[in-house]
């Protein structure tokens, strides 16, 4: 995952448990050693050595040293893996070797006799060059480690642009020497130095993923104005917003010295961030601080321009700044109105990709890609990011943008939300338009799920810790049973940044596995009552009749059980009717139709959703209508 485009599975499998030897051919040998280290690691081994036992691994790619991730970075490759040959890895530019490498590793498979991996030919390349994943590090600040596993996370699926959302109304998150009241008092100290931000543009360039810094303007600014409220239409009486926006804390557009004031910011910063692009924001202005500005009305009637039109026309001088620093335009689809030479990213809905690529925008679509909704992977994996436009215009999208905004993540949580299913818009982005198998994909993204925890992703680790905490005795094993059927019924629980995220629902998984393979055990047993999925079934829904009392006794005493005895009741009954539906459909005839109570079960009990609710419904339907 993502699929390849052309993959063919040859037979058999090479023995991989005696280690790897590696070859590399061509002049970025230096530059790749840490891309093949990294998979050997994969294998439970230490190192890579060119002597000694194991198989073979041939990486040639005749390109030099690629210097910093680009967007013209060519990641085609060839991989063969062969009982005699060993591993076949072909690349134009290192790129390529390290997506390569990436599937390479996706086909180990661990068996009783020693590590194997999958023999098959491929050949691939990407179908977007811009694959993105947004982290917004303001709303909630997101700590070092946990930006280095995800793009860990990201190198696996093969995602390649870190769009870092590094200022917002709650927080500025990046050191900056010349004006450090931006850090200190915008960032309330919560900031990455200069020399952590090196560390995640080389973290990020050893897995050919560039890093696109945000500087969300020239709204979304409480945090500049905090530090530097002169730099505002109110001159005074700025602060860092709790709440959630969008706010009306916005720079003045008519004074020269907000400007050069950002050229000065953009000077010192952009140096760091070695990618030709920069993110300059420029959406939701709300214009509530510029129709009271007496020198912005007056721009504003000399121009004959709307809030909108001296957005565009902020954005524009800004563009001027940082262009002169050598860099190119990323904006909110809000600054369309930049036409050629800008690039667009679309947010609101499938028309802003039309009119932006129709203004001679390049553009990145992120509409249906927001990883902080409720979105299940298949409705993300479901939206293409070119559908309904024409030739000329879906040749101007230059690929999209999976977002995970933080006002309801931090960093103990954010691994849940973005995981796994970001996997599927990153398949989205890479795989061919015609690849569009749902269930193949979940059955896929289940493996990839349980390849990032390997790769030290949390996504799952972190609900296990918060659940095994309500516990007071026990392993909890009932009450992990029942937090795997659950998901948040709504994630905006706490709207204040300095409330903690610290429940057990904070780190629930906006879609459950569990219930989403049951769905599809539904589907195929109904489909066919004699198939094996009938007995999957029962083993499911005996173990949520089971868990009711164990987890009365787990939770014996805590403030938890209150709110999850009832949960637990409504899966133990779902259980039991779920059981009759199966048997009264497995066997027709001889047993009583099943029947939920009068109300049914009802999905939703406070912050939860207990989503096998409709599952079970389908078999008490399909029960009583035979
Ligand atoms: C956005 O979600 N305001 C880009």
């Amino acid at each position: 995952m993502p699929v390849p485009r052309h993959t063919r599975i040859t037979g058999g499998a090479l023995d991989v448990s005696g280690g790897i030897r590696t070859t590399i051919i061509g002049p970025a040998r230096a530059e790749l050693s840490g891309a093949v280290g990294r998979l050997v690691r994969a294998l439970g081994g230490s190192g890579t050595s060119v002597a000694g036992p194991g198989a073979v691994l041939k990486i040639s790619c005749p390109g030099l040293p690629g210097g910093s991730p680009a967007l013209e970075d060519d990641e085609s490759y060839q991989l063969e893996v062969d009982p005699a040959l060993g591993i076949e890895l072909t690349a134009q530019q290192p790129a390529g070797v390290v997506r390569g490498l990436s599937t390479a590793a996706q086909l180990m498979q661990p068996r009783p006799d020693g590590m194997k991996m999958l023999c098959a030919r491929i050949e691939d390349r990407p179908r977007f060059a811009w694959r993105g994943l947004l982290i917004d590090s303001s709303r909630h600040f997101i700590t070092l480690p946990v930006l280095l596993r995800n793009l860990d996370a990201m190198a696996a699926v093969k995602l390649n642009v870190l769009h870092w959302h590094l200022c917002d109304d709650q927080g500025f998150r990046m050191e900056c020497q010349r004006y450090p009241r931006l850090h200190e008092v915008g960032g309330e100290d919560l900031y990455y130095t200069r020399q952590e931000v090196e560390t995640v543009v080389q973290h990020a360039a050893d897995r050919r993923i560039r890093v696109v810094p945000e500087f969300d303007l020239p709204g979304h600014a409480s945090s500049w104005l905090a530090a530097y409220p002169h730099l505002g239409c109110r001159r005074e009486g700025y602060a860092l917003a709790r709440g959630w926006g969008p706010h009306d804390a916005c720079l003045d557009p008519t004074r020269d010295e907000v400007f050069e004031f950002l050229d000065g910011f953009f000077g010192e910063v952009l140096p760091l961030f070695p990618d030709e692009y920069v993110h300059i924001g420029g959406d939701e202005v709300t214009g509530t601080e510029w129709m009271a500005d007496p020198q912005v009305v007056a721009l504003m009637e000399r121009e004959e321009l709307d809030v909108a039109g001296v957005q565009t026309r902020f954005c524009r001088r800004l563009q001027g700044i940082v262009s002169k620093h050598g860099k190119r335009v990323v904006g909110w689809e809000e600054v369309a109105g930049l036409g050629e030479g800008a690039t667009v990213q679309c947010w609101r809905g499938l028309g802003s990709v039309e009119s932006a690529a129709g203004a001679g925008c390049q553009v990145i679509q992120s509409h249906g890609f927001y990883l902080d909704s409720l979105d299940r992977a298949g409705q993300f994996y479901r939206r293409d990011p070119v559908a309904g436009l024409g030739g000329e215009q879906t040749d101007r999208v230059l690929g999209g943008e999976a977002c995970m905004w933080t006002e309801y993540a931090d960093s103990t949580t954010i691994d849940s939300r973005i995981w796994p299913r970001a996997a599927a818009v990153a398949e989205r982005l890479w795989s061919a338009g015609e690849v569009v198998d749902e269930p193949d994909m979940y059955r896929r993204l289940r493996l990839v799920s349980r390849r990032l925890e390997e790769l030290g992703l949390t996504h799952a680790a972190e609900l296990r810790t918060r659940v095994r905490r309500l516990v007071v005795s026990g392993s909890g094993e009932s009450v992990l049973h029942l937090f795997a059927v659950l998901s948040p019924a709504r994630l905006d629980r706490v709207r204040d940044r300095l409330a903690p995220l610290d429940s057990v629902v904070d780190a629930l998984p906006p879609e459950s596995g569990v219930a989403h393979r049951f769905a599809e055990l539904v589907g195929e047993f109904l489909e066919d009552p004699g198939c094996g999925a009938g007995q999957i079934l029962r083993g499911f829904l005996e173990r949520w009749v089971e868990i009711h009392d164990r987890l009365l006794r787990d939770l014996e005493g805590t403030a938890a059980l209150a709110e999850l005895s009832p949960l637990s009741r409504s899966l133990a009954e779902l259980g039991r009717v779920g059981l009759s539906a199966v048997q009264a459909i497995a066997s027709p005839g001889d047993t009583l139709l099943p029947e939920l109570g009068d109300d049914g079960v009802a999905p939703k009990h406070g912050d939860f959703d207990l989503q096998i609710v409709a599952s079970v419904q389908q078999l008490v339907a399909a029960a009583q209508r035979r």
